[in-house]
């Protein structure tokens, strides 16, 4: 009964962004490796220009299952050596001169914002002539950051319409088609997927091993409590 209250209570502030864009769940696999390393790929191509990820590695790419040479030829942008951080491609100052606020380094946002906002604010991105980058985002209106994926998206409108039956819904969100991208809908979503994967990844990397570790230590306490308990019948067998 309590964590039904408690799960009702966590609710409206889970599934609605700040403006009460309704967000979705963001449908990654962390024991997904193929989708992790997409999703580093994605990153590395159209992210790392803007935000670092101070406490990763290029050394930590080896727990998702890439060679040394691989990191070395398609991933490693800003270093020269594998133990070095992956920092962003210029000068965070150049940066914030040009979009009014630095990028955020992103080594933990995938437990600030959680999965589901990022899910929801890399699919949301619009045409908005009003911005001074030319875009702005349905979860996060007013951002700093111009569409970095618009290429594979597409260019999108927002239209913002008030419910005149009023009710649950005060506004309803239209979506247009500008521009096409070079993925579907569909391919789009896996893209983002694939990066929300690798964001949660990084954010905490311990998580992929700590799964089978729990599942060997209760196999571990199970084979102890049966000797405990042989050994228990043993003790006690002659006391009558
Ligand atoms: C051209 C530079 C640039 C690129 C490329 C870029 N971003 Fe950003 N990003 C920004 C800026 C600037 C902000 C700060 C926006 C603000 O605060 O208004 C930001 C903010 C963010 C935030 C919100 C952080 C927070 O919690 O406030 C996320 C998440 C994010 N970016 C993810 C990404 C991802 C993922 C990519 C790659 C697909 C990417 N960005 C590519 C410039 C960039």
């Amino acid at each position: 009964m309590k964590t039904l209250l408690a799960l009702l209570a966590a609710v409206p502030l889970a599934a609605f962004g700040a403006e009460g864009y309704r967000l979705d769940r963001s449908p990654h696999d962390p024991r997904d490796l193929v989708s992790l390393q997409s999703g580093a790929r994605t990153y590395m191509n159209y992210c790392l220009g803007c935000h670092g990820l101070q406490f990763m590695r290029y050394e930590g790419l080896k727990e998702l299952g890439l060679s040394e040479a691989q990191i070395r030829d398609n991933l490693m942008f800003t270093a020269e050596k594998l133990g070095e951080p992956v920092k962003i491609a210029f000068n965070p100052k150049d940066a914030k001169s040009w979009f009014g606020v630095a990028p955020p380094d992103l080594s933990v946002v995938a437990r600030s914002r959680g999965p589901d906002w990022l899910y929801t604010y890399l699919r949301t991105f619009y045409r908005d002539p009003k911005s001074p980058t030319g875009w702005n985002n349905a979860v996060f209106p007013n951002v700093g950051m111009p569409h970095a994926l618009w290429a594979l998206q597409g260019q999108r409108g927002l239209e913002v319409v008030a419910n005149k039956e009023g009710g649950h819904a005060a506004v309803q969100y239209k979506w247009s088609e500008i521009a096409k991208g070079t993925q579907t809908a569909a391919e789009y979503d896996a893209t983002v997927r694939d990066l929300v994967n690798f964001l949660v990844y990084v954010a905490e990397p311990s998580g992929i091993e700590r799964r089978p570790i729990g599942i060997v230590v209760l196999f571990v306490l199970g084979v102890l409590f049966v000797f405990a308990y042989l050994l228990k019948k043993e003790y006690w067998k002659d006391v009558k």
